[in-house]
């Protein structure tokens, strides 16, 4: 179970991350049931992530992904981090799920010795990833208004404000097409406010393993004058 001394806290929650990341991420943002509206051939679905970590969002949804595809449509998983783990702490922290065990062992083989700046890599035909390694804001910001959903996964708010800061919140809004989504485990009120002023109309759910919380939220198609 990864544990990050630096922020005092857990890559996952201790229940099931894989579970969580299904509850909280996938169905946050209305998936795999918007994988159904992509064209075919030629639609793609760009999902953004703040904070990779250990790859499990990647994985799980990567398997999901392949699960639901049409043909010729294609995922982009963009992920911005700013302590990008080494490969062997990857497979050791992904190794307690079997069911995502040809995800984790496809993403170590291919993951960079020293990893840094910008990380790509096609994954499979219809699949690619890419870090962003350093701090997410300036990286974010440097993004293409192009993201149909973002998984919005810095450690805790109270931990790691950087994460959930009203100008990163902000930039992640201004990526995100109109109709466009973000799904977090956080239900913090200084997390809400922040989204909301930036411009998201935010939603509170249940949250995962009887966390009374959690967001999610679209920016509307046009924005209140
Ligand atoms: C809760 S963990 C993410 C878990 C991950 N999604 C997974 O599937 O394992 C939060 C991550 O945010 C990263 N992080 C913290 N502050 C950051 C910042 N300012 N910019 C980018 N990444 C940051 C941490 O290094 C950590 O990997």
């Amino acid at each position: 179970m990864p544990y990050s001394r630096e922020f005092g806290d857990h890559f996952y929650c201790r229940e099931d991350g894989r579970l969580e990341c299904g509850h909280v991420f996938l169905s946050g943002n209305g998936l795999p049931e918007r994988w159904e509206n992509l064209s075919s051939p030629g639609g793609d679905f760009r999902i953004g992530e703040l904070g990779f970590g250990t790859g499990l969002n990647f994985c799980e949804t990567w398997r999901q992904w392949k699960l639901y595809r049409k043909p010729g449509t294609r995922l982009v998983f963009t992920s911005f981090e700013l302590y990008p783990m080494r490969d062997d702490e990857i497979d050791r922290a992904l190794a307690r799920w079997p069911e995502i065990a040809a995800e984790r062992q496809a993403l170590v083989s291919q993951w960079p010795n020293a990893p840094s700046g910008t990380i790509e890599i096609d994954v499979d035909d219809q699949t690619t990833l890419i870090v962003h390694c350093g701090p997410a804001l300036d990286n974010v910001r440097a993004q293409e208004p192009a993201f149909d959903a973002w998984f919005l996964d810095g450690f805790a708010p109270s931990r790691n404000p950087d994460m959930w800061s009203v100008e990163l919140m902000q930039a992640v809004h201004d990526r995100t097409k109109p109709g466009g989504s973000f799904g977090t485990y956080a239900a913090a009120g200084f997390v809400r406010r922040n989204l909301a002023a930036a411009g998201f109309a935010v939603e509170r759910r249940p949250g995962f393993a009887g966390k009374r919380e959690m967001l999610c939220g679209i920016r509307p198609l046009v924005t209140a004058p």
